[in-house]
């Protein structure tokens, strides 16, 4: 069976509450239950997971690449500082779509760089919870 595995970093724990008018008002939860149901409808086995630490990221990357899982990455703040994470895509050559809940472009310059961007196949932000429902539909094409 085809498999997703969805690496939530730091803080994402708190959505729902989290700065709503940055990241909108639906939970972690919330948007793991509407992507198993697409993971449903497409015949996909879907992990969904969320830590605020660089290492279980890092560990979790290895993890999917020996699955040949697709990944869906929001590594939140770690995505502008990580050169550890952007190394374990690379060393396992895990297909990743990078997904922010936010417009990082349109925020503080700080998050205008990414490491995760030059070893993802692309790269989803700016459309709140959607974003993740929308990195769900591409990355269905790499998918073992
Ligand atoms: C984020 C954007 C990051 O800049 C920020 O540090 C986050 C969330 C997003 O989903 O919009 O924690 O990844």
């Amino acid at each position: 069976m085809k498999l997703v595995h969805v690496l939530n970093g730091p803080n994402l724990n708190l959505l729902g509450t989290r700065e709503p008018a940055t990241y909108g008002t639906v939970t972690l939860k919330g948007i793991e239950t509407v992507l198993q149901k697409k993971a449903k409808a497409a015949k996909v086995k879907l992990v969904f997971k969320q830590t605020n630490r660089e290492g279980e990221l890092v560990d979790w990357l290895h993890e999917a690449g020996h699955a040949k899982a697709g990944v869906l990455l929001n590594a939140g703040a770690y995505t502008h500082t990580s050169i550890a994470i952007h190394d374990a895509i690379r060393a396992t050559g895990v297909s990743v779509v990078e997904v922010h809940l936010s417009n990082v472009f349109a925020r503080e310059t700080f998050r205008h760089h990414s490491f995760i961007s030059p070893v993802a196949k692309g790269v989803i932000c700016g459309f709140g919870a959607q974003s993740y429902e929308l990195a769900f539909d591409a990355i269905l094409p790499y998918l073992a």
